[in-house]
């Protein structure tokens, strides 16, 4: 037998009250929020016949993401991330703004306070022994389509067995091992040398994982490398190229593969080149410039003040 309970009036009375409603005090948005979704949540008990015993699963799924500190990993899984993007993009599109390097999801995953330099980087520290080197390089274009000098790149990625520093399930890595800040050079160009990252798992057996399963989804992503850009004058950027020919290009379980982000990885297996670089064999190579928008009245309406995440 179903009842629906949630239009009865004591039901929506009792909604206010349980979201601070009918008090003085406390943040009206967060009210407003959670008003909102604690009466989807309602909804939906009421419309599928979520059982106590089903809700509980859930309770106990949540403490379990909680405790792991995984919820910034499932929100991309659950395409919420994207979304967001989604969303960003739509808002550009009524102000008339194009992004011509299209934005894609930050992920959990980047640390403040990555060594800095000036036009180059070494990401690597060489210790990843399956590691094909890769040799990547750009030019940062302002808006006004100028190469912009003095902009900041912040790059991360992850190392041959999928696992980032920081967060190196391993413990192996050293902090800050495949993250750099570069800043462009006087034609606005970027450079770093580091290995090609092979593609990222959500932890075997975590919370993550396990509602994935049940959902009959994988937690992979492809081979990637995040950015965020910034420059004088202009909003920030945040984005990710996926390494060309990953099988799982268009199987990201974090959906933020995006045309655009998929440059062309080269194969160099020429002497000049590989002297040229520094390096002692064959690597690949990605050209991959970055376009920037222009702040919007003077701001970044988009600002992602989200996470400050300091050294581990
Ligand atoms: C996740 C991990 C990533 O490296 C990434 O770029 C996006 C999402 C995750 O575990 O959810
Ligand atoms: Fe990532």
């Amino acid at each position: 037998m179903t009842v629906k309970i949630f239009n009865r009036p004591d039901i929506q009375d009792f909604l206010k009250v349980l979201s601070g409603l009918d008090q003085n005090g406390g943040n009206p948005r967060v009210k407003q929020i959670i008003h909102r979704i604690v009466s989807d949540l309602f909804k939906a008990i009421d419309d599928l016949d979520i059982t106590p015993d089903e809700y509980r699963t859930g309770i106990a799924w949540l403490n379990e993401l909680g405790a792991a500190g995984q919820a910034g990993l499932i929100s991309p899984g659950l395409g919420l991330d994207h979304f967001l993007d989604e969303r960003l993009d739509a808002i550009d599109e009524a102000l008339g703004i194009k992004n011509e390097t299209p934005r894609t999801i930050e992920g959990p995953l980047y640390v403040a306070g990555a060594p800095e330099s000036k036009g180059f980087a070494r990401l690597d520290d060489g210790t990843d022994a399956d590691g094909h080197p890769l040799i990547m390089h750009g030019t940062v274009y302002g808006s006004d389509g100028k190469p912009a000098a003095g902009a900041k790149v912040e790059v991360w990625h992850c190392d041959t067995r999928g696992f980032y520093s920081h967060f190196d399930p391993t413990g192996k890595q050293a902090p800050f091992n495949m993250r750099r800040t570069i800043i462009t050079d006087e034609n606005g160009r970027y450079k770093f040398r580091s290995i090609v990252p092979h593609g990222y798992g959500v932890p075997p057996g975590s919370p993550t994982e396990k509602l994935l399963s049940a959902l009959g989804r994988h937690g992979q992503r492809p081979a990637h490398i995040h950015f965020f850009v910034s420059a004088e004058g202009h909003r920030k950027l945040t984005t990710q190229i996926n390494i060309a020919g990953d099988p799982l290009i268009n199987d990201d379980f974090a959906y933020a593969t995006r045309e655009g982000l998929v440059p062309d990885l080269v194969e160099r297996t020429d002497e000049a080149s590989i002297k040229a670089n520094g390096l002692a064999g064959p690597f690949a190579e990605i050209t991959f410039d970055i376009r920037l928008t222009a702040l919007v009245n003077g701001v970044d309406n988009q600002v992602n003040a989200q996470r400050k995440r300091a050294a581990a």
